[in-house]
């Protein structure tokens, strides 16, 4: 393996060397050879290989509700169902779009792994998890979905949601078969299916957010689908955003305890063997490029590590630079509450708790809308 030199103690995987060792000097070789290969690496050892991409059954119900948010906004509540061997399944889609538009929208999805009561469609609770009414007044359509749709967040030995319809039940399970995470980006993926038919929604210019397990999530789901333009991941820790090596706080060995059905079983062989990885969380950053990334982080949320999130960013550079793109352009952490951002890369601190807030999607929303 080669290491990136200035990693020091954390001995991280270079990106831009491939499995084979060769360098990685052209955005050609990236894209041909080296991206599928750390495509492939995330599938066999974290997050599992998905039995399917678009269903043949999938299709979309969609109930349109105009004078929403005191007129700024028309409402659709899509149903994105489809059909498998183990019975059917449908995801809710709840999608503000502004009234006042003279072209389709781009738009925010959330991918919102905190209950119902964080996407009222009446809009009578307003959460700043979820602040479409902002969202909306700065010229972007937002959308949510709920996690739990697609698959339930808990170890139910992949009986029910998209596991229990798709996953043959005459072969046992390989090492390699998708867990939860994996299952929540297919459930992304679907969104976006349904957003390209809508020609009230600028597909092309999409940003996908998720909050700490939604910011894994939207992690994955950015790197297997690259028609999301942007990925946020907003505290998103181990396994997300943050370096497994020479991590603070929660390791893959704690994660794969208290939530086996996140990842796939050959992830667990690495509880306590971090260095034995092949890749690093730089290197899942790095699949987003060349589109817009940002990171968070929050400054009591010792859990995810706020420094092993942003140092990810900065090793994640190079592959942007391999694209002619600037990144932060630092190498130690900001101060809190100094969000900073080129049109590829951006990171916050946060003062504050493990969450996501109205500042944070009003830096969202300024990235966005500086990396159109
Ligand atoms: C737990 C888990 C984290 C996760 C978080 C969340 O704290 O250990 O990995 O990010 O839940 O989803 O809020």
């Amino acid at each position: 393996m080669h290491f990136v030199p200035e990693s020091g103690e954390r001995k991280l995987p270079d990106p831009l060397y491939t499995l084979d060792g060769d360098r990685v000097a052209a955005v050609e070789q990236w894209r041909q050879k080296r991206r599928p290969e750390i495509v492939e690496l995330y599938r066999t050892f974290v997050f599992g290989r998905e039995p399917l991409q678009r269903p043949s059954t999938l299709h979309f119900h969609v109930e349109t509700t105009p004078g929403m948010m005191n007129g700024a906004a028309v409402r659709k509540q899509v149903e994105i169902r489809y059909e498998g061997s183990g019975g059917e399944g449908s995801i809710k889609l709840l999608l503000f779009i502004p009234t006042n538009r003279t072209k389709p929208s781009p738009l925010f999805l959330l991918i919102n792994n905190r209950g119902l009561e964080h996407m009222d469609p009446e809009r009578e609770n307003v959460s700043p998890f979820w602040p479409a009414e902002t969202i909306l007044s700065q010229g972007f359509a937002a959308a949510v979905f709920n996690n739990a749709d697609v698959d339930p967040d808990e170890h139910d030995d992949f009986q029910n949601g998209v596991h229990g319809i798709f996953d043959s039940k005459s072969e046992g399970r390989s090492p390699d078969a998708w867990g939860t995470i994996a299952a929540w980006a297919w459930g992304a993926c679907r969104v976006m299916d349904y957003l390209e038919t809508d020609s009230d929604i600028d597909s092309a210019d999409v940003t996908l957010v998720g909050h700490s397990r939604g910011g894994k999530t939207a992690l994955w789901a950015g790197a297997i689908d690259e028609r999301f333009a942007r990925v946020i991941s907003n505290n998103s820790g181990c396994t997300g955003a943050a370096l497994a090596r020479g991590k603070k706080g929660e390791t893959i060995g704690q994660i794969n305890e208290k939530f086996p059905h996140w990842f796939n079983e050959n992830y667990k062989w690495f509880k306590d063997r971090e260095y034995e990885l092949p890749f690093d969380q730089h290197m899942l950053l790095a699949l987003m490029a060349p589109r817009p990334v940002y990171v968070t982080s929050a400054t009591e949320d010792l859990w995810a590590d706020p420094e092993s999130e942003f140092l990810s960013l900065v090793y994640a550079e190079p592959v942007y630079k391999l694209y002619g793109l600037e990144g932060l352009g630092i190498k130690r952490m900001p101060l809190p509450d100094s969000p900073m951002h080129s049109r590829a890369m951006g990171y916050h601190l946060r003062t504050g708790k493990h969450d996501m807030t109205e500042y944070d999607w009003l830096q969202f929303i300024t990235f966005a809308s500086t990396s159109q």
